[in-house]
């Protein structure tokens, strides 16, 4: 098979690495990709925003299947385009990728199909927010509807918090077009689970459950990220979870974008908060997560492209998937400044790494023979173990053979794993 991989962070290199394991790949094509991945295919520039380009370019090299690994070309329809050029695409298309692109969708897709998830409204005029703000009586997150880069959820403490955040999204538009409309949310507590599912719009298989770590600091303080770290299998998710989870979650919304018309094939993520009360749905991504990714398929035994087919060719259910044993940890590497303005092209310096650790690159870029940083998140230094707590020793063992000007990262990735 002749496969394109589009994207260019650590998800996309940890799916490239995967793939080029895959007895069935003839050539691999990453647009745009980054250091690493060129070790795992050949780099290409594409203009992914140009359907027409991609498709031209999946004719010529014969490609046999593309996997998309971001939000925004789905949300944008590349997987409608593929499909109309006779491309079969590993990722949903923009009908089911809504349920992402659109926080007000998600949340009403929710409520019609009784999927278990925080009391909501949804406005596009900021007085009626507001009003309906004064009226609430319990504590709220405001949401701005669209995609944000996982900048859109805020947290006010204060009535005028509150009201300067819904102005910001609604009348400055400090979101762009995700601002067009707002949502006030019941405030959760919890922990937070990501779990992933391969689907085919019919069938489900969960993958391991993740946690990932989205503050830049140790115990959780700091800015929100991309994500500093993430960890698989976490041992909080009990079986009995994942069957409340597949059950009132993942079931629910595949059938009911189904049913709707619009089939999800792909990678569906559901953010989970495990409260008091049960499982609660927070979010859906239609995609890989990202670090969770870098932790998951590095324990994932089965061939990534022979799921990925199955799941385009609506045959998920003829393959079984088989994990392996053990517990993997991925700790992210950024540069200084981030999040708000990283510093970049600094050069990083790499060291050979042992069996079963694996350095997925993220912000990174060759120039001449030197490896530079390009951007906020570098690397994602990923070990797998028998155990978590070996897992964690190993991947810091390996974090302390690397070394770029401004490295930072946090020390307790999977802490609350162990
Ligand atoms: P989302 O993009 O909707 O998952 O939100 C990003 C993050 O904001 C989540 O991972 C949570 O940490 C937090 N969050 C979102 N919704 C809620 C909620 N209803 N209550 C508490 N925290 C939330
Ligand atoms: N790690 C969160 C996400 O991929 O959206």
């Amino acid at each position: 098979m002749n496969v394109l991989i589009i994207g260019s962070g650590g998800r996309e290199h940890a799916i490239a690495w995967k793939v080029a394991q895959s007895p069935r790949l003839t050539k691999l094509y990453i647009a745009p990709g980054n250091a690493g991945t060129a070790d795992c295919g050949e780099n290409v520039l594409l203009e992914v925003t140009n359907h027409a380009d991609v498709v031209r370019f999946c004719k010529k090299k014969q490609v046999d299947l593309v996997l998309v690994g971001p939000e925004i070309p789905l949300a944008d329809g590349l997987a409608d385009s593929l499909s109309a050029g006779g491309i079969r695409c590993f990722g949903p298309k923009q009908a089911a990728a809504q349920i992402e692109a659109s926080k007000v969708f998600a949340k009403d897709f929710m409520t019609r199909h009784h999927i278990p998830t925080a009391r909501y409204a949804a406005f596009d005029k900021v007085a009626d927010a507001i009003a309906y703000l004064e009226r609430t009586d319990y504590s709220i997150v405001i949401k701005a509807s669209g995609l944000a880069a996982g900048k859109g959820v805020m947290l006010p403490e204060t009535l005028d918090e509150a009201r300067s955040t819904l102005e910001s999204i609604l009348v400055n538009r400090t979101f762009g077009e995700a601002g067009n409309e707002a949502i006030i949310e019941e405030r959760l507590s919890g922990q937070e689970v990501s779990l992933m599912a391969f689907t085919d719009g019919e069938s489900i298989v969960p993958m391991l459950p993740a946690q990932d770590h989205k503050r830049l600091l140790d115990g959780d303080n700091g800015p929100n990220t991309g994500g500093m770290g993430a960890y698989a299998p976490a041992p909080i998710f009990t079986a009995d979870l994942m069957n409340e989870a597949v059950e009132s979650v993942l079931k629910p919304a595949v059938n009911g974008l189904r049913l709707e018309g619009t089939p999800f094939v792909g990678v569906l993520y559901a953010g989970l908060m495990l409260t008091q009360n049960g499982i609660r749905a927070l979010e859906f991504n239609c995609r890989f997560g990202d670090p969770e990714t870098q932790a998951v398929l590095p324990l994932l035994e089965t061939d990534l492209l022979d799921i990925a087919e199955a799941c385009v060719n609506g045959t998920l259910q003829d393959v079984n998937i088989r994990w392996k044993d053990g517990a993997a940890v991925c700790v992210v590497l950024a540069s200084k400044g981030y999040p708000e303005k990283a510093e970049v092209g600094k050069q990083i310096i790499l060291s050979p790494l042992d069996e079963n650790i694996i350095c997925f690159h993220a912000g990174t870029t060759k120039e001449n023979d030197k490896v530079v940083t390009t951007g906020g998140r570098v690397l994602g230094v990923t070990a797998w173990a028998e155990t978590l707590a070996e897992s964690v020793e190993f991947a810091y063992d390996a974090v302390n053979k690397i070394r770029f000007d401004g490295m930072q990262y946090r020390k307790d990735v999977a802490k609350n794993g162990l």
